[in-house]
């Protein structure tokens, strides 16, 4: 079955939980990887799919034992083993992250659709990530809404600092990527 498919037919199933009809397009997944280099020791994924942004990340040339993949979906975990061995895939949601996960993270590169979801469920997942990462390294997360995908209460409660790229207009829906960091 083809990640379309494979997506679609997830979506219909789990609506609240994927947020969007298809797989990120390639021009925003280079725009989410941008900042993964080589060099890095450890850098996490979270809310993987299919693995459109996965691929964009090992594309960066980061050897696939150093990146860690957190999707709640079962299906798309399966579809991630099979096309990319070597990367630590855990069907758990990202908040658990801190129970199996590598600490010290270079980066935190977020698919998971944080804007529709209450305050204490972002600060649990944003909250989680952080204390996972560097000081100061980026929690890179995706958006197709008009505004910021944490909301003021979270920026301020983790004292996060953000930048954001122009509207990628080559996805659907159109999207925008957020670099937010904790000033060290
Ligand atoms: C909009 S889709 C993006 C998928 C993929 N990153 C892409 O760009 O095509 C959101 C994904 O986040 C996953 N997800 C939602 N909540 C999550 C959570 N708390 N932890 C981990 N994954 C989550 C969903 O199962 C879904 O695969």
């Amino acid at each position: 079955m083809s990640d379309l498919s494979l997506f679609l037919g997830q979506f219909l199933r789990r609506p609240s939980e994927i947020r969007a009809i298809a797989p990120t397009g390639r021009a925003t997944a280079r725009e989410m990887a941008r900042l993964v280099t080589p060099q890095m020791a450890a850098v996490a994924e979270i809310g993987a799919g299919t693995g459109t942004i996965t691929q964009a990340i090992l594309a960066h040339g980061l050897p696939p034992e150093r990146l860690e993949l957190y999707e709640l979906n079962a299906a798309f975990c399966g579809r991630l083993r099979e096309r990319f061995p070597g990367t630590r895939v855990h069907n758990l949601p990202a908040q658990e992250m801190v129970n199996v996960g590598r600490g010290d993270l270079d980066a935190v590169i977020s698919g998971v659709p944080t804007l529709p979801m209450p305050d204490e469920l972002q600060a649990a997942i944003v909250g989680a990530a952080l204390s996972m990462m560097k000081p100061g390294a980026p929690f890179v997360q995706i958006t197709y809404g008009p505004v910021a995908p944490l909301s003021e209460t979270v920026r301020a409660r983790f004292r996060l600092v953000h930048e954001k790229s122009r509207r990628i207009w080559a996805n659907l829906p159109p999207a925008r990527v957020y670099v937010f960091r904790q000033p060290a």
